[in-house]
């Protein structure tokens, strides 16, 4: 009989439940555990998943030690502690993006898993979209010519900010997507960046409402990105996410706003999911199906994963430069 992957998810939130359904529908997979914060959800996720559930990450991997490969879906600024007990126990690691909340931690995950013998990857979810997949196809292929310039936009309601407070910021959160992708498809280094941000819903939260970016990159494209979390609550699309590409030979548009699928009724209008993480047929699908899918094929044939921690690092140093320009109010260069 073929080998079972034993899978294990860490933070089973909003994120941790899509990762567990994802392990739970797939062949040669089996979700092992879970491990949960917050033990007044024990019992649904128990009942949900059949798997044993726990509080306490080391008490898990102490416990279960059948388990190979785990999903860390834990807040933005705990990445660090989870990722340091998954290689203290040999884990294979999807890490949820951002690979941490700052450079220093960002700097820990790296010298951990320099030299790690297990996968170790970030989920940068973007990369597993056909819609930007194609776009780096086409990239790659010289269909468009030489990148000129690029604007895009990542909009969401503010119910996301505030689940998050004190635990992460819109940078990190939000324009990281963006970010990373770009990085990907430009295969260049980004130098300098200009932002600028303003808060009024978020400021006693001491969170940006917007951030407006523009990134150079050392090939001479320049970037523009909005990132913006207080979209009203009733939105009827969970990311209102555009982009414009100009090349040379051509020009390329990805509009992610309406879902291909709208719903009006007396109540509201709703553009539901279909790419990230929908449930066609009750099971789950998507990019992030084709993430897991990915770090689970890399588990298995001892692959290179898609997203690597050199990779989820440098657009975290752009992050940081954001937030430096942010406050020091002028262009700053980005760190090598
Ligand atoms: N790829 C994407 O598009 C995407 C979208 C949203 C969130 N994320 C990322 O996923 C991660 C989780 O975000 P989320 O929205 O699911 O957050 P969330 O707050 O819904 O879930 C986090 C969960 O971790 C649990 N937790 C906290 N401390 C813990 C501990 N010590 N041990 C075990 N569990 C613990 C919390 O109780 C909570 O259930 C973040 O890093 C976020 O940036 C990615």
């Amino acid at each position: 009989m073929n080998h079972i992957i034993n899978a294990a998810v860490i933070g089973c939130g909003q994120m941790g439940l899509h990762h567990a359904r994802v392990y739970k529908s797939m062949a040669g997979v089996r979700l092992s555990a879970i491990c949960e914060a917050n033990e007044a959800r024990h019992k649904e996720l128990f009942d949900e998943f059949g798997a044993n559930v726990y509080n306490d990450i080391e008490g898990m991997l102490k416990a279960k030690q059948e388990i190979e490969a785990v999903s860390i879906t834990m807040p933005d600024n705990m990445h660090v502690g989870a990722v340091e007990l998954a290689v203290k126990y040999g884990k294979h690691i999807l890490l949820e993006k951002p690979i941490a909340k700052n450079l220093e931690d960002g700097k820990r995950i790296l010298n951990l898993v320099k030299n790690y013998d297990k996968v170790f990857t970030v989920g940068h979810l973007l990369r597993f979209d056909p819609r930007f997949n194609g776009l780096k196809e086409a990239l790659d292929m010289g269909d468009l010519g030489e990148i000129i310039h690029i604007t895009c936009r990542r909009n969401s309601p503010i119910v996301g900010p505030r689940r998050y407070i004190g635990q992460s910021d819109l940078s990190m959160h939000v324009m990281i997507h963006d970010i990373d992708y770009i990085n990907w498809f430009l295969k260049c280094k980004p130098v300098k960046v200009f932002a600028k941000a303003r808060s009024i819903l978020l400021r006693e939260n001491n969170m940006n409402d917007v951030i407006y970016a523009i990134i150079t990159y050392e090939n001479g494209v320049i970037v523009c990105m909005e990132a913006s979390w207080v979209l009203p609550e009733l939105s009827p699309t969970i990311i209102d996410d555009q982009l414009q590409l100009v090349g040379t030979k051509g020009v390329a548009y990805i509009d992610s706003c309406d879902k291909g699928l709208r719903f009006t009724t007396d109540k509201r209008s709703l553009y539901p999911d279909s790419r990230h993480w929908p449930y066609v047929n009750g099971v789950p699908s998507g990019d992030l199906q084709a993430e897991i899918s990915g770090f689970i094929s890399a588990v298995i044939n001892n692959a290179v994963p898609m997203c690597s921690a050199e990779e989820a690092y440098r657009a975290l140093i752009v992050v940081d430069a954001v937030e430096r320009s942010i406050k020091e109010k002028k262009e700053v260069e980005i760190k090598a």
